[in-house]
């Protein structure tokens, strides 16, 4: 008899135990997709959200001024320099965490996953430039007209 409530004691605190295990194995799940698309990831820094319109041109056109004096050194558009090419960049991050990446790169490559990897691959950690806010986004708009090239 004592071995029967015995079993029945398990079984009903298995039964209700399990489910919740698997629910908090789905969350888990959930939460690793999220950050695994490169795309959802914001990075570390001071732009936490970024509104995008139509490109445009003169903002462009200053970063292009920006990048010749400040990034070409390290990066080109279309094959790997000292650091990764650019040319498609806004294809594979978000434009806030392309924003970090300029501005707060010390802090992106020490804890943001995607930048930690890059900087395991090419070596040398990405400089930072002491761009303002406002150089930087003149610079975004330059790398997402290259990648509508
Ligand atoms: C001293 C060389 C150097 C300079 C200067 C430099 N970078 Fe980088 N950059 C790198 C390296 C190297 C990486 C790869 C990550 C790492 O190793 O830290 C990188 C990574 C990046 C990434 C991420 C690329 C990807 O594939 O996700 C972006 C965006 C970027 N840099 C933009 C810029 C911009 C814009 C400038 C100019 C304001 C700039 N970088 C200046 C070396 C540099």
């Amino acid at each position: 008899m004592k071995h029967i409530i015995g079993v029945a004691v398990l079984i009903l605190v298995a039964s209700l135990v399990f489910p919740a295990c698997r629910k908090a194995a789905e969350e888990d799940n959930q939460a690793e997709e999220s950050t695994q698309d490169p795309m959802q990831n914001k990075g570390i820094g001071p732009v936490t959200a970024l509104e995008l319109t139509d490109i445009d041109p003169a903002l462009a056109q200053k970063g292009a001024q920006i990048f010749e004096i400040k990034c070409s050194s390290c990066h080109k558009m279309d094959e790997r320099h000292v650091g990764p090419a650019l040319g498609e960049v806004t294809t594979r991050r978000s434009p806030e965490w392309i924003m970090n990446m300029i501005l707060n790169p010390e802090e992106m490559i020490n804890k943001d996953p995607i930048a930690e990897e890059l900087y395991a691959t090419y070596m040398t950690p990405m400089a930072n430039q002491n761009l303002s806010q406002d150089e930087a986004r003149a610079v975004l708009e330059y790398l997402r007209k290259q990648a509508k090239k």
